[in-house]
């Protein structure tokens, strides 16, 4: 069409043309890739009928003595007879309403073929509406990639990929911008291996609460610097340094940490104990802050340890983290923990139309596994977390709870689960098994497009995107999980330098 760049015509060695799958022919000196968006004129009203690239090949023609000369290393590098083709599939053109139509009137043979240009592009991934976030580019158009939030929530999401691939970044950066969009999306975060703790230095201590999860069941040990790290405080302040000590008080009293256990320690910390040589007031005016942010605590209970309300924390920050990497050898109980922790979130859901928030879980097979393929814990327990992720899969979306589930093994998660979560899917780079079960789920074609990405990129389908065709994405990241902060050479740099400081001097 006017001004656009033309790379081909549509061909048939067949002689046969069909709407749906197109092949076309390139002209001399042109190329296009795979995932690459060309378009045709509409037969009938001229609109642009958008195509997607998954094959590009060169053919040549094919002679009977070029074995015979091939055998004796002669190659004819004869050009002019081959010619490079590019299969291509249709997504369809957009009407007057803005909805997606499909093409139903037969194509000329040799039609010609243009190159889709941002703007047209657009037009079909931009999801409608403010309510989105940014999830990455599109490397071969550089457009931005968006997701609708309204469809994350209501039809969950499937992030999965091959160890390393960077699916942890991407669930992290997602978190990050829709707990900032407006109005902010609440998160339940269930973080097997503490990953999640990056975002409290990303959005604030007053956003986002990590709390181990033994503390949504009993009375427990809560590492003290789990409560300095509620206050949003450094190791290194007066504040973090009081608290502290009235935590040893109480660990010597062998006193519960309550809040009016605490208060009380607090009054007897002594400043020359901890070396603070500046003026009384100063000191008294730091107790008095402990005691103030004491009394604000999420963590620390009123009374005897009572165990905390999910609901209730998520009332006043954008991100809950449930930290289960205390305890290796205790899933039974964390899957109840979990469980109890999600029928409470569903249950306040169903009954409470103020409240909803999105429910993560990292590394799904851990509560959610396919039966007789992964079992980890006690078939009791399991059993009963896997019923409320069901639920929440199957029935959260309506009721204001979503489902992000992240996995690297498609074939361990529960295939209900990954069915319901896969009406939105970023898809890193996977093993051969895993592209399998995903062929299965979202068909070849999208199994096809993932190939070998490299880490960082993703192959997105879903209703959260308002095309409903796959699209490649690099994700940009607003930050990283907490495990990036250490690589494995950093530790055993560590591990080296720590020996030297213990050698003897004198030899
Ligand atoms: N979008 C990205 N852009 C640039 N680098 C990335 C991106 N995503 C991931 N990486 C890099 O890849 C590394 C691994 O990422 P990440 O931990 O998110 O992967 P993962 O799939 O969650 O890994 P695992 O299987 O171990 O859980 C990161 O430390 C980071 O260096
Ligand atoms: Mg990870």
């Amino acid at each position: 069409m006017d001004g656009s760049l033309r790379v081909g015509h549509t061909y048939s060695p067949t002689g046969e043309y069909g709407i749906n799958e197109i092949t076309i022919l390139l002209l001399r000196g042109y190329e296009l890739a795979k995932g690459d968006l060309v378009y045709i004129a509409h037969p009938k009203n001229g609109c642009p009928v958008v195509y997607q690239v998954t094959r590009v090949y060169p053919h040549k023609r094919v002679r009977e003595y070029e074995e015979a000369l091939l055998r004796d290393g002669r190659v004819i590098t004869d050009f002019e007879d081959s010619t490079l083709h590019a299969q291509a599939y249709q997504w369809g053109w957009m009407d007057d309403g803005d909805s997606l139509r499909p093409l139903r009137y037969p194509l000329s043979p040799n039609t010609p073929v243009y190159v889709a240009e941002r703007e047209l592009i657009a037009q079909f991934t931009k999801p409608n509406g403010d309510w989105k976030l940014l999830l990455g580019s599109d490397p071969s158009t550089d457009l931005d990639v968006e997701l609708g939030l309204y469809s994350l929530i209501r039809q969950s999401c499937l992030i999965c990929g091959a160890v390393g691939t960077g699916k942890t970044t991407t669930a992290v950066t997602m978190v990050a911008r829709a707990a900032s969009a407006e109005p902010p999306v609440r998160f339940f975060i269930v973080d097997k291996d503490g990953e999640y703790s990056s975002l409290a230095e990303q959005l604030g201590a007053d956003k986002v609460l990590k709390v181990p999860w033994r503390r949504f069941f009993q009375p427990g040990d809560v590492p003290w610097e789990d409560y300095i790290g509620e206050f949003g405080w450094q190791k290194t302040w007066w504040n973090s340094k009081i608290l502290v000590h009235a935590l040893k008080i109480l660990y010597a009293q062998a006193a519960a940490v309550t809040k009016v256990n605490l208060k009380q320690a607090i009054g007897w910390v002594k400043p020359n104990k901890l070396g603070f040589n500046k003026k009384d007031e100063d000191f008294e005016s730091y107790r008095q802050q402990v005691v103030n942010a004491v009394s604000g605590s999420k963590l620390i209970p009123d009374g005897d340890m009572e165990p905390l309300d999910p609901v209730d924390l998520l009332k006043d920050r954008h991100v809950v983290l449930m930290d289960l990497s205390q305890g290796r050898d205790t899933w039974s109980q964390k899957h109840l923990v979990v469980a109890q922790v999600l029928r409470r979130i569903f249950g306040e859901a169903l009954e409470n139309r103020r409240f909803g928030c999105i429910v993560v879980l990292e590394e799904a097979m851990y509560y959610a596994p396919q039966r007789g393929v992964f079992e980890i814990g006690e078939k009791d327990s399991r059993g009963k977390l896997l019923g409320v992720v069901k639920e929440i899969a199957t029935n959260g979306g309506r009721n204001g709870v979503g489902l992000w589930a992240v996995t690297q093994r498609l074939s361990t998660v529960d295939k209900t689960v990954v069915t319901q979560c896969a009406n939105n899917v970023i898809c890193h780079g996977l093993e051969d098994v895993d592209k399998a079960r995903i062929a299965e789920i979202m068909g070849n074609k999208f199994a096809e497009l993932i190939g070998d990405l490299p880490p960082g990129e993703a192959i997105v389908k879903g209703t959260a995107l308002k095309c409903r065709f796959p699209i490649w994405v690099k994700v940009l990241p607003e930050l990283y999980p907490a495990s990036s902060l250490s690589t494995p050479m950093s530790r055993f740099i560590h591990m080296e330098m720590a020996g030297r400081e213990t050698l003897p001097l004198d030899d």
